[in-house]
């Protein structure tokens, strides 16, 4: 087990949601991106942030995450406020960017102990081996990241996320670019996170991935989070399809995995 950072807790915080915004504003000169978000995540929950390239997901990742301030509104998270409690919110978070944040030079290994030693844990080391572990990256450890897979990367970027066990994560598209394995041992990964109490926040564009992983969903679009429910609810507004017998045919995406298979060994390990 790692050890568990210890944010502090006030009764109140317990039962509050983890992340909490109200009527967020944000623009970019004339360009007005958030326009009014209000957005609840419960704590040990998944919510997929879904929207267009452009929409916003980013922006709001990132002031939540303390990188940006908002013009106007209030967003809380771990119970701290975003803007005057700053460094409670980092010390309750980790962000992993929609571009990978590790170091090419240094192995996979040595990138998880220089984050534990950062973050001031005993036995980096310790730390380093149970998550090269957990995402099947043990053989890889004392290769550089430079000779990684795209995959192997962003696996590497979320382990480092994990260390320090944050209660909440922001995953910023943590799949894009990676091909139908990795993204799956990406989506489990996310599922052990939130089954462990975690609330991961996570912004996508695809569809199936929220559908898979999220139990919220939350689309952001012209600025405003027009639709939030679970899949099930989001499925319900559409009418549902008149019955017609047609042949199944598999996705590109089955086929893709049906040739593949599912062993967890792969040429690039
Ligand atoms: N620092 C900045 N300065 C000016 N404009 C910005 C800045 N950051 C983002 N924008 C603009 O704000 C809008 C929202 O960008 P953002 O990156 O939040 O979108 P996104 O939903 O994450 O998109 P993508 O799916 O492409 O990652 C875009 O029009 C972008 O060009
Ligand atoms: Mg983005």
């Amino acid at each position: 087990m790692l050890p568990v950072m210890s944010i502090p807790q006030t009764a109140g915080q317990a039962e509050a949601p983890a992340i909490r915004v109200r009527n967020l504003e944000k623009s970019f000169k004339q360009l007005p991106v958030l326009r009014g978000v209000h957005l609840d995540v419960a704590r040990g929950s998944i919510l997929a942030l879904l929207g267009s390239n452009g929409a916003g997901k980013t922006t709001l990742v990132k002031i939540l995450a303390t990188l940006l301030r908002a013009d106007a509104g209030t967003a809380r998270v771990n119970g701290f406020d975003v803007a005057g409690q700053a460094g409670q919110v980092r010390e309750s978070i980790s962000l992993t960017g929609q571009f990978a944040a590790v170091d090419e030079i240094l192995t996979g290994r040595e990138n998880l102990v220089l984050v534990a030693r950062l973050r001031h844990l005993a036995d980096p080391g310790a730390i380093a081996d149970d998550l090269l572990r957990r995402f099947s990256l043990t053989e890889a450890a004392n290769r550089r990241v430079a000779t990684y897979s795209g995959g192997m990367r962003r696996r590497l970027d979320i382990a480092m996320s994990l260390i320090g066990s944050p209660p909440v994560i922001f995953l910023d598209e943590p799949t894009t670019g990676l091909d139908p394995q990795a993204r799956i041992e990406v989506w489990q990964a996310v599922r052990e996170l939130a089954g462990g109490g975690t609330t991961v926040l996570l912004t996508t564009q695809h569809l199936d991935e929220a559908e898979q992983l999220a139990d919220r969903i939350a689309i952001l679009h012209q600025g405003r989070i027009i639709v939030d429910g679970t899949p099930d609810e989001l499925k319900r507004l559409l009418p549902a399809p008149e019955v017609e017998y047609v042949e199944k045919q598999p996705s590109l995406e089955d086929v893709f995995l049906a040739l593949v298979g599912t062993e967890t060994e792969k040429a690039d390990r």
